[in-house]
């Protein structure tokens, strides 16, 4: 992960929405020719600063409704996120606002979130449902991302989260809602294509490993890929589960243990941080990157973008806490927010990188060193962005995340 090829005078050549080929800007002139376009088609753009791939936000919680700025506040008064939801905050808040919602209202609400993504240089984005907790609404957040798919400019990959909490009419018989979630849920996600993967929060006091497993495995025979919020806050095995399943990625994992450090580090799954969750929460132990490395995991870094744990959408500002809170280098984190992170989501062979036959899906920031980007922290540094060729970059007035939202 530290290996990272930095072009200069470069020129990048783009063709039916991906990258034909990349290379020193003087080779250029002549390589249209190669690919026998003729001169009467070509575009050419010139652009100031450093290209970078289009961003991937392989973690994110974008469909909801109203922010819970109380929750905030309740923490930096000295509550915890358990006494906070238990307060009637956390995640069954969100969860009822959503059921509260109309699917054309959340469908406005994750355009203007999503298009603030984008203004941040994400191009390929992660979205899970989990503010349902209900087939009715867990079906309507995975429909606002289909309907969002295809209308704005970034990529999303849809993840159901069903098992995000026990909502409030299960307390009492958490194994109904576990089978509800495997019998019901994951067999109409799977018949409708609504998700790709299906993810679990199994941390103590939330989804045990037994039902985290239930679920996933469920998930794997409705031909979903699989991945976990594990060892968020506290370890309890979630990594090791990961492992186990074959899961696509592990993430979070600021509590994760020795073991399951030694087993991602053997394994296919990817390690998602996200150093701003932890952050935010005003937690003081992030996750072990170095040591997760050094056993040989791949790692990627994610936003976490929730109205509860991680109101940020951007990526370039979670590189920065990459860098001071994880300890990782420029280059590490650059292929975390990447290559990796592509790979977190299975799209390894057409995201993350500027390669010939990848999605031309680029990022313009207006600095004069690469390293830049995981620098200047909380200054939007992107100036433009292409997906598939086209330059998509919403107006840059300051876009409103929460305004008129009714909580
Ligand atoms: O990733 N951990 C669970 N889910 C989110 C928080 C969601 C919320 O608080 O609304 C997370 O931190
Ligand atoms: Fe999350």
């Amino acid at each position: 992960m530290a290996e990272l090829e930095v072009l200069r005078d470069a020129a990048v050549l783009i063709h039916e929405h991906r990258i034909a080929w990349v290379g020193p800007r003087h080779e250029a002139r002549d390589i249209h020719s190669a690919f026998r376009i003729p001169h009467s088609a070509l575009e050419l753009v010139e652009v100031d600063g450093v290209l970078f791939p289009g961003f991937v936000d392989c973690h994110t919680h974008a469909v909801f409704g109203a922010p819970r700025l109380d929750d905030l506040e309740r923490r930096a008064l000295g509550d915890d996120y358990r006494t906070i939801a238990a307060a009637g905050g956390g995640i069954l808040q969100s969860a009822q606002d959503a059921r509260d919602r109309s699917e054309a209202e959340l469908v406005e609400l994750a355009r203007a979130r999503l298009g603030a993504l984008l203004r941040h240089g994400s191009t390929t984005i992660e979205v899970k449902s989990g503010y349902g907790l209900d087939l009715e609404t867990e079906l309507k957040q995975l429909r606002v991302i289909r309907a969002l798919a295809g209308a704005q400019p970034a990529t999303l990959v849809p993840t159901f989260l069903g098992a995000h909490a026990i909502p409030l009419e299960y307390r009492e018989r958490r194994a109904e809602y576990v089978r509800l979630v495997c019998e019901e849920m994951i067999p109409a996600v799977a018949r409708e294509r609504l998700a790709s993967a299906c993810d679990v929060f199994c941390e103590p006091g939330v989804f045990t490993v037994a039902e985290a497993r239930a679920v996933l495995s469920a998930a794997r025979r409705h031909g979903l890929a699989v991945k976990l919020h594990a060892d968020e806050l506290a370890g309890s095995g979630g990594a090791e589960l990961a492992v186990e399943l074959e899961a696509v990625s592990a993430d979070h994992l600021a509590g994760v243990s020795e073991a399951g450090i030694r087993a991602l580090g053997a394994s296919a799954t990817v390690a998602v941080l996200l150093p701003a969750t932890i952050m935010f929460l005003g937690g003081r132990h992030q996750a072990p990157a170095r040591r997760l490395l050094d056993a040989g995991a791949a790692l990627a870094l994610a936003t976490d973008f929730n109205p509860g744990s991680s109101p940020t959408v951007s990526l370039p500002l979670v590189m920065v806490l990459g860098m001071a809170q994880l300890g990782l280098r420029y280059s590490e984190v650059v292929l975390a927010a990447t290559v990796n992170a592509a790979a977190a989501l299975g799209r390894a062979a057409d995201r993350g990188q500027i390669a010939p036959g990848f999605a031309a899906d680029l990022v313009l920031c207006a600095v004069s060193d690469w390293r830049e980007v995981a620098y200047w922290v909380g200054a939007n540094l992107v100036t433009a962005v292409w997906t598939a060729g086209s330059a998509c970059l919403p107006s840059t007035a300051p876009v409103s995340l929460g305004r008129n939202v009714k909580a």
